[in-house]
């Protein structure tokens, strides 16, 4: 693909990275998009209100196991590209419960890669050559790290959980389709994301809101788990780079270089929080902080190295923690109905993956 005006499917375009994508997409590029997305509860159409008017953005509500639908979305819309996001992406809910991980991020990714396999086949000359199937992965597909060392592309697959090991799957699927039949696919593996729009399910909107309405904030063990942090921002304008310009069989990892326990981040939050919002009683947030038992499995540290990116595209992550954390802060203050509207009758904020 190229930097001039293509037509991208992005599937999962209603959840916390897909929106970010397309928003970036639409008022950034001259790109059109066709959004696929089952909306689940974690996908939510208010999360592109600013930009659903645009006459290069179109939305689709279908299951992307549905392999019938997704071959008459192909042929309909003849996309030069697909960004392929749609997904279970909570470990916990992974935890609790593994078959939907195994439907949608397993099966689902392999209706995907064969209808996009007979759909690129039936292309010719510069629309076959320059057709792009980017897969968006975790960096949870490697496993754990020890207190040294990072994930490079050739680190050794070693996923812990259900939610990684299906993701796991699913990256061995597309690469498979590319090796067996040529299509043209490529892997990122990214980093914990943060930022606006993240359903309030994740470590950041959690103890933001557990902080707002007053609650215990649940740090799993000790809370010395580290994790790499990137903003969705960040996150967005990298896939674009790999979509516009990766080569095809490759894989990119992509992280923040923003490594923190969690119990940093919690500081963090509690001490910006302490400054925006003074609790009237001059209390202090962070004594609403609570270490609750740990996650089954819990995977101790991740870290990227993301040289490879950086050398081959020239991305590099343009926000700072510092900066990112506040501008995310911010926005759930300015956003509570946006919070309230997405987890209206199907999440309280309550404990999940206790097995
Ligand atoms: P999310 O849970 O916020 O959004 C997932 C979206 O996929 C939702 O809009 C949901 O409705 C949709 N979806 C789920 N099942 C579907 C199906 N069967 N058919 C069509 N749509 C379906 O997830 P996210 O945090 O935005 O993550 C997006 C992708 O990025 C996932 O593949 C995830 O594995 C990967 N990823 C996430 C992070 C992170 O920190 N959030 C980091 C690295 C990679
Ligand atoms: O590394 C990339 C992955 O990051 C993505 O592939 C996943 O889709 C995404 O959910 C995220 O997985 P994590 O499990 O790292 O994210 P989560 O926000 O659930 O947890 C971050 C850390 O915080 C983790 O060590 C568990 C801990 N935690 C989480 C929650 C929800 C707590 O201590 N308390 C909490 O309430």
């Amino acid at each position: 693909m190229d930097k001039s005006s293509k037509k991208i499917i992005v599937t999962g375009g209603a959840g916390f990275i897909g929106s970010a994508l397309i928003r970036m997409i639409i008022n950034e590029t001259e790109h059109e998009v066709l959004n696929i997305d089952k909306l689940t509860y974690a996908g939510h159409l208010e999360s592109l209100e600013s930009i659903s008017d645009s006459n290069r953005y179109q939305f689709e509500q279908v299951d992307i196991c549905d392999a019938e639908e997704i071959n008459r979305i192909f042929n309909e819309f003849h996309p030069d590209a697909i960004m392929h996001l749609a997904a279970e992406s909570h470990v916990d809910r992974s935890i609790d419960g593994s078959a939907e991980f195994i439907i949608t991020n397993v099966n689902g990714t392999h209706a995907l890669l064969e209808e996009a396999k007979q759909y690129w086949q039936s292309l010719e000359g510069d629309r076959k050559e320059s057709f792009r199937f980017l897969h968006v992965s975790t960096d949870e597909v490697y496993g754990e790290l020890g207190d040294e060392g990072f994930f490079t592309e050739e680190t050794p697959y070693d996923p812990r959980s259900p939610y990684s090991s299906s993701k796991a799957s699913s990256d061995h699927l597309v690469r498979a389709w590319h090796h067996t039949y040529g299509l043209p696919t490529m892997i990122t593996n990214c980093s914990n994301n943060y930022g606006p729009y993240q359903f309030p399910e994740k470590l950041i909107p959690v103890v933001i809101l557990k902080a707002l309405q007053g609650e215990d904030i649940p740090v799993y063990g000790t809370g010395e788990n580290v994790r790499d942090w990137l903003y969705v921002d960040d996150h967005a304008r990298a896939l674009l780079k790999v979509v516009e310009e990766g080569e095809p069989g490759e894989t990119y990892n992509i992280g923040g270089h923003n490594e923190k326990q969690n119990i940093e981040v919690v500081h963090t939050i509690c001490d910006t929080l302490n400054e925006l919002v003074p609790k009237e009683t001059g209390g202090n947030f962070r004594e609403l902080i609570s270490f609750v038992t740990d996650r089954p499995g819990h995977d101790f540290r991740y870290a990227i190295d993301a040289s490879k990116i950086e050398k081959e595209l020239g991305w590099t992550p343009e926000e700072t923690f510092d900066s990112g954390i506040k501008k995310t802060i911010q926005w759930y203050l300015e956003n509570i109905d946006w919070c309230e509207a997405v987890t209206e009758n199907n999440y309280d904020l309550e404990r999940l993956g206790t097995a």
